[in-house]
């Protein structure tokens, strides 16, 4: 996880703060020289801690170099202390306040960044900001606070700012009471770090810059855009702590495994009326007439959220009759794919604040296309800057390898399709039938967890091996890519989804009687030629581990081992299969020793490129 912090605590100081990061390495290895905070100099003037990448570091670099600094780290953020320092020492006015010198430093800076400064020349005062990473304030105070929103202080006519005392005393007191112990600020790149000590928060938007001195907390722009909001709301999150414990769990990932007959539940609450067969999405319904007149869908996401898009491909295809592409954020950048006006782009993200996906939707609207945000945290920066979107409302999620935000999303964009049907007569009966499913999904969903020590003792008998092939097609290969994922993910063995469709056209020189196959095999259009990548498997020895429906004997006698699951409609059927992946790819790595919600190299919310 990546979470920036700064924590402002009051004891028996009368102000003290401290600065810390948990990185993910992006330039330069994980050692103590590499690791924030990163200063100025020996004497600690300016100390900085960073979230994100400067792009133009190199550049920064060098010139610094030629005026004389020397750098201690491989980083790209050390330059950071060292240019507000440059700019410290070559100010034109003897007082130029912190926050003006963050201002000028961010001018320079090309790339993503959330950053928290601390000086030796300002004691007392934190100043932080961002740009393309996310960054937020918690605040907590012992009295109720006086205002609901802070005003942003704009340095006079967007000139390059002045030094002016005035700037750093034109703050906003949080309370009527003049104790200026009574508040504490916090910053971090996101709310679950901060939750246990409040839930009131205020989002930073790019180039915000926030001071906190004497207690007291302003906020500045370098100028107004014409109709940019002139406040930051404190908002109330509705995070309760238990609700990002672990309970009786061994890890949170098995937490939200478990946790996913409600969390689907929620995404559909409020939204489907299983009398009328109707399906609102509140935040989609006003933009609905200019979807369907689109021209075509393209999903896009990273990860689990582009296996989402995956999963729900062909019943947006079936449903909206459009045609759906479906695009890894990074790819679709490096492809410059072309985008129109009347495109739709739905970007796909649990955090929402995956930097691809960011850029993605940045790209989409240049291009002048309606983007549409499915995420599941609310104030994320995809959330805030899409012009419509999906709450997925799965609950928080904390466990590195993403589970109940998949099922959700996939709810969610079946949805979607649901609802743009809503008025096609040759569609109702389907539509029927799905909105049918969905209502029994919870019920399906814990049925599948009772398999739960199935699936361990299997786990047993495969947790030594070094690979683990997941073998499906049609619906249930979106289940295959994102069961691989999870086991590569957090058990680090080898594992790949294989579309059982070219099996011949590679894969099938894997199989042996040593491999392990694990092949979904469902009773759906695709299950005969499935039944022939069977035959083919077997013909070769190989032992496969079969996911099924309840009640199939021809399955059962030609597999190794199988794991029965309740039968829904053919394209909600890959939230049933997945549900066994996600816990064996869990039981793999608690057997293997592994810590399951940490899983090296990487991160929960990925705001690097
Ligand atoms: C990281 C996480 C994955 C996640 C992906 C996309 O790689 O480790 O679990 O699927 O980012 O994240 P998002 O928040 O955009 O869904």
């Amino acid at each position: 996880m990546c979470f920036t912090f700064l924590l402002l605590i009051r004891k028996s100081l009368d102000t003290h703060f401290g600065i810390a990061h948990t990185r993910w390495a992006t330039h330069g290895e994980p050692s103590a020289v590499n690791c924030h905070p990163h200063r100025s100099d020996k004497n600690n003037e300016f100390v900085v801690i960073h979230n994100g990448i400067i792009t133009n570091y190199k550049e920064l670099r060098k010139y610094l170099i030629s005026k004389g600094y020397e750098f201690e780290s491989e980083t790209d953020t050390e330059v950071i202390p060292k240019l507000i320092k440059y700019v410290y020492d070559n100010r034109e006015n003897d007082y130029v306040s912190f926050s003006t010198l963050v201002e000028l430093v961010i001018q320079q800076l090309e790339g993503a960044f959330a950053l928290v400064f601390k000086s030796v020349h300002f004691p007392g005062e934190a100043v932080a900001t961002r740009r393309g990473s996310p960054l937020l304030i918690g605040v907590r105070s012992k009295y109720e606070l006086s205002t609901e929103q802070i005003p942003i202080q704009y340095n006079s006519n967007g000139k390059s700012p002045r030094a002016s005392k005035n700037r750093v005393d034109s703050t906003v007191a949080l309370h009527s009471v003049s104790d200026r112990k009574a508040v504490e600020f916090y910053f971090a790149s996101d709310a679950s770090a901060i939750i246990e000590h409040t839930n009131k928060v205020i989002y930073l938007q790019d180039d915000d810059i926030a001071a906190v001195a004497e207690g007291k907390l302003s906020l500045h722009r370098m100028s107004r855009c014409a109709g940019e909001d002139p406040v930051r709301a404190i908002q109330t999150l509705q995070m309760e702590l238990q609700q990002i414990m672990k309970g009786n769990f061994k890890a949170f990932m098995q937490k939200e495994i478990f946790e996913q007959p409600e969390s689907v539940f929620n995404t559909m609450r409020g939204r489907i009326c299983f009398d009328t067969n109707t399906v609102v999405l509140g935040g989609l319904k006003d933009h609905l007439k200019e979807i369907r007149r689109c021209r075509r869908l393209i999903l896009i996401g990273c990860g689990t959220s582009f296996h989402a898009g995956v999963a729900t491909r062909q019943i947006l295809e079936e449903l909206t009759e459009l045609p759906v592409m479906v695009e890894l954020a990074s790819d679709f950048l490096d492809r410059i794919t072309p985008v129109f006006r009347d495109d739709v782009c739905f970007l796909i993200s649990q955090s929402g604040e995956t930097a691809d996906t960011l850029m993605a939707l940045r790209y989409c609207q240049g291009r002048g296309a309606l983007t549409v945000g499915v995420t599941n945290t609310v104030g994320s920066s995809i959330s805030r800057e899409t012009d419509c979107g999906v709450h997925i409302n799965a609950g928080p999620e904390i466990g590195v390898a993403s589970t109940k935000a998949y099922t959700s999303q996939f709810v969610a964009l079946t949805m979607f399709g649901l609802m743009m049907s809503e008025d096609r007569i040759s569609l109702q009966k389907r539509r029927l039938e799905i909105i049918n499913g969905l209502r029994m999904l919870p019920g399906l969903i814990k049925e599948v967890l009772t398999l739960d020590d199935k699936i361990r003792s299997i786990a047993d008998e495969l947790y030594q091996q070094r690979s683990l092939l997941v073998m499906g097609r049609g619906y249930n290969y979106a289940t295959c890519l994102e069961g691989a994922l999870k086991i590569k993910e957090i058990t680090y063995m080898h594992s790949e989804g294989i579309l059982a469709g070219e099996l011949k056209h590679g894969p099938l020189a894997l199989i042996d009687k040593h491999m392990p196959v694990i092949m979904i095999i469902m009773r759906d259009a695709c299950y005969t030629k499935c039944h022939n990548a069977l035959q083919q498997v077997t013909a070769r020895q190989g032992r496969p581990i079969i996911l099924c429906c309840q009640d199939d004997p021809e399955i059962t006698r030609n597999a190794y081992k199988t794991i029965e699951l309740p039968q829904t409609v053919d394209c909600l059927q890959g939230i049933i299969s997945v549900i066994p992946l996600q816990l064996m790819s869990f039981h793999l790595a608690v057997l293997r020793g592994y810590d399951v919600d940490c899983p090296r190299n990487l991160a929960k919310s990925v705001t690097v490129e």
